[in-house]
């Protein structure tokens, strides 16, 4: 950031220092560009705010080439696949057996960020926290505005090329685009998540996703001493209404494999929150010199782990189209959207097929009970319909080394 006579003045103004804000300024230094980064909450509660678990092999490749895996490569958790739950069996999905050794990586999102802001910081990058009132103008010119109160209650102004908007659902830059020009594409799903962490290890080696005809359970974790787990709830339900006790017999309810030996442990619940689920396409990703990427542009239900990988692959296409872009070179800045939006849609189906096969939708009749069943037994039955699982989960298309083969091709 450069700034003369107290004008402010840098190269890509990015609001957000979420995974997809964090990332593109990383990307985009590496690339010799400067960037500032607006964030309206404080650096400890981005650090702290409890989120996605799942990285895609592809994703962790991403973080590896660009330098940001020291730590992730140290503690995240390689899986080769996933359990499905149903009809009191659990069954087992091999991503490594059916993708040519492809696996997942649970690495908190937490970390990512703290991770992220660390190395934003010790590179120089600039990131403000606690901002307010972010506004962004003059979008369809060539010197877009991006104007802020910062943490110290001045009002600033930024002269960009270019504008990143990577502020998430709530923020301000998609509705900044005229609604005449977006398209939105929408889903609300009838029930909610209610997730905890709790200081107990981990009752499973890999996830669990349980189809219950009580609602939707996963089995998550966080470390080998932190456990995450989540409850399907109804949507206007009330965090109050669920005391320790009540979640974990809930959870132990929707887990149970009669006969198994297999136990749920318990501990200290030392986190909790109710999370509504929704599938969100608004396009295109562009509009004169602001790029949308992340939960800023789409969102989806959290059943098929994809969000914080769909933002981190926007911003992987959104840096190389820049970097053209400042050299005078529109052609990757004008397929950033079309580019994006192919992987967006495959994710948003994915999650909207794992969704509606696992959880229970309120007043549902036994004939839909009956589909979600049969579609289980048939991906557990399959190798056809376990491979689709397994390539979706994974991350679809995949980012792979170029020496990659699929075990049988097609
Ligand atoms: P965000 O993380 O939302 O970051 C946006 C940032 O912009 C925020 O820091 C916000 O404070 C800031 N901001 C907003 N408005 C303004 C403003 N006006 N001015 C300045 N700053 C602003 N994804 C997965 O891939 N795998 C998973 O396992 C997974 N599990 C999940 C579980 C749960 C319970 C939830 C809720 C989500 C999960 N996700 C998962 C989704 C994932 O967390 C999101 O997709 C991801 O956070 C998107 O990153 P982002 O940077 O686009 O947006
Ligand atoms: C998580 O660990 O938070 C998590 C894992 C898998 C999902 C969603 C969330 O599908």
């Amino acid at each position: 950031m450069k700034r003369t006579n107290g004008a402010m003045r840098t190269q890509v103004g990015i609001v957000g220092a979420g995974p997809a804000g964090l990332l593109l300024s990383h990307l985009l230094a590496l690339r010799g560009i400067d960037s500032v980064v607006v964030e309206n909450r404080s650096r400890a509660y981005c650090e702290a705010r409890q989120r996605a678990g799942v990285l895609e092999d592809g994703t962790v490749r991403l973080l590896r080439e660009s330098g940001l895996a020291g730590r992730l490569d140290r503690e995240g958790l390689e899986h080769g696949g996933i359990y499905l739950q149903f009809d009191r069996e659990r069954h087992h999905i091999d991503f490594r057996a059916l993708t040519g050794g492809r696996t997942v990586t649970v690495y908190a999102q937490t970390e990512i960020v703290k991770d992220l802001i660390a190395q934003r910081l010790v590179d120089g990058g600039v990131v403000h926290f606690e901002v307010s009132d972010t506004v962004v103008d003059q979008l369809t010119s060539d010197r877009p505005m991006l104007r802020y109160t910062d943490a110290d209650g001045k009002k600033q102004e930024i002269t960009c090329d270019v504008i990143a908007g990577c502020d998430g659902f709530h923020g301000i830059c998609r509705p900044a685009i005229p609604a005449e020009l977006r398209t939105v594409r929408e889903r609300e799903y009838p029930y909610s998540w209610l997730g905890i962490l709790a200081d107990v290890p981990p009752s499973t080696d890999e996830l669990i996703y349980a189809h219950h005809r009580r609602g939707f359970a996963l089995h998550s974790l966080r470390s080998l001493t932190v456990s995450r787990l989540y409850l399907q709830v109804d949507p206007d339900e009330s965090i109050d209404n669920w005391p320790e006790q009540r979640i974990w017999d809930e959870l132990a309810r929707r887990f149970d494999l009669p006969g198994s030996g297999w136990e749920l442990k318990r501990g200290p619940v030392i986190y909790k929150g109710i999370t509504p689920m929704r599938s969100f396409v608004s396009a295109p990703m562009r509009y004169g010199r602001l790029f949308l990427a992340g939960d800023a542009a789409h969102i989806v239900p959290p059943t098929g782990a994809k969000g914080l990988n769909l933002a981190m692959a926007d911003v992987d296409v959104l840096a190389p189209a820049l970097e053209a872009l400042l050299k005078g070179d529109e052609g990757l800045a004008d397929s950033y959207s079309a580019a994006c939006l192919g992987r967006v849609w495959r994710a948003t189906h994915f999650s909207w097929w794992m969704t509606t096969m696992l959880h229970r939708t309120p007043g549902a009749d036994e004939m839909e009970t009956e589909l979600q069943l049969s579609q289980l037994r048939y991906v557990v039955s399959s190798r056809a319909a376990a491979t689709s699982l397994a390539e979706n989960y994974t991350g679809y298309p995949p980012r792979l080394p170029d020496s990659f083969r699929y075990p049988d091709s097609l």
